[in-house]
């Protein structure tokens, strides 16, 4: 029997799902039950009724999976998918945060630590950031970690948005003149269409067609009747694109946008977690009840785009 086979059965045997993030490698989508951006997997976590879920993403996905399902085995195959963007904010960071603004509610980017959650207002994710920061009473409001996001944010609301410093490695990585260069490959009937994630810097998303989720480049494409589309985000969502729109072609904005975190889970790993119900995601009781109620939050008011 095939490695395939070999985790569809487990799958079936021990009543599991497999989740995977748009970013994964193109054979863990392929073999798992739900694809998705953050908004959507964590979604599906609350809502599935299987006794283990399996988590293909990073670490705080994998969390918000356990913080949402307690009762559920929630495993990582490889513990080291980590998000170097929610490393950039702690607790302490938080508490001074609010100390130094008292009025000023706390959203936080699902891209956080549970124990960072849990000390924040309300989640959100890259598809409901300014639905979710317009829905709080207070007219600040300090948004962390992710700058990019918080400055696009900043464009949709009243509110005064007090940023945090943090960043996304991988979408800082595209610049502003390599679209640019890239638009220039294309005429006019050629139609091209450049889509980015709201990570990217101000400059980059300056000269979006569309800003949106992971998910949310997915629908835009599949919507939009143009043939071309530079795609400003992780190139692993490539695989997906061009599995559902076969007939439309897709050129990564930058080569460099690779997240080497979103890569350490593979077929061999997920066939071992399934096996032996390993490295299982575990959240001290306080911290996960706060952080529960933050995402909870989102999840009872988020609009999806
Ligand atoms: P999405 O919620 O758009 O899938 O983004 C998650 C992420 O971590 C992007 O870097």
């Amino acid at each position: 029997m095939n490695i395939i086979d070999e985790i569809n059965n487990l799958k079936v045997e021990k009543k599991a799902v497999v989740l995977a993030h748009n970013y994964q490698l193109p054979e863990i989508q392929d073999i798992a039950d739900f694809v998705g951006d953050s908004l959507e997997l964590s979604r599906t976590a609350a809502n599935t009724d299987a006794k283990i879920i399996v988590f293909c993403g990073v670490y705080f996905m994998a969390e918000t999976a356990k913080i949402l399902s307690p009762l559920k085995t929630v495993i990582l195959p490889d513990l080291k998918s980590g998000c170097p963007l929610a490393d950039m904010v702690t607790v302490e960071d938080i508490k001074k945060l609010r100390s130094e603004n008292p009025s000023a509610a706390v959203v936080c980017y699902i891209n956080t630590s549970a124990d960072v959650k849990a000390e924040c207002d309300i989640c959100c994710t890259s598809s409901n950031a300014a639905d979710i920061v317009n829905s709080v009473s207070a007219d600040e409001v300090i948004f962390l970690p992710d700058r990019n996001l918080g400055n696009y944010v900043s464009k949709y609301t009243k509110k005064k948005i007090i940023l945090w410093n943090g960043f996304c490695l991988t979408h800082e990585l595209l610049k502003a003149e390599e679209v640019l260069e890239l638009k220039k490959q294309f005429s006019a009937e050629d139609n091209v269409k450049f889509v980015a994630h709201p990570e990217c810097t101000e400059d980059v998303l300056k000269l979006a067609d569309k800003v949106t989720s992971t998910s949310g480049i997915l629908k835009y494409v599949k919507a939009e009747p143009s043939k071309n589309f530079i795609i400003g985000t992780e190139t692993a969502i490539i695989h997906r694109l061009k599995k559902e729109n076969p007939d439309k072609n897709f050129i990564p904005a930058s080569r460099k946008m690779f997240c080497q975190n979103m890569k350490y889970n593979n077929l061999e790993l997920l066939y071992e977690a399934l096996s032996n119900e390993q490295p299982e995601i575990e959240i001290p009781e306080k911290i996960r009840k706060k952080a529960f109620e933050v995402i909870d939050r989102m999840l009872k008011i988020g609009k999806k785009d």
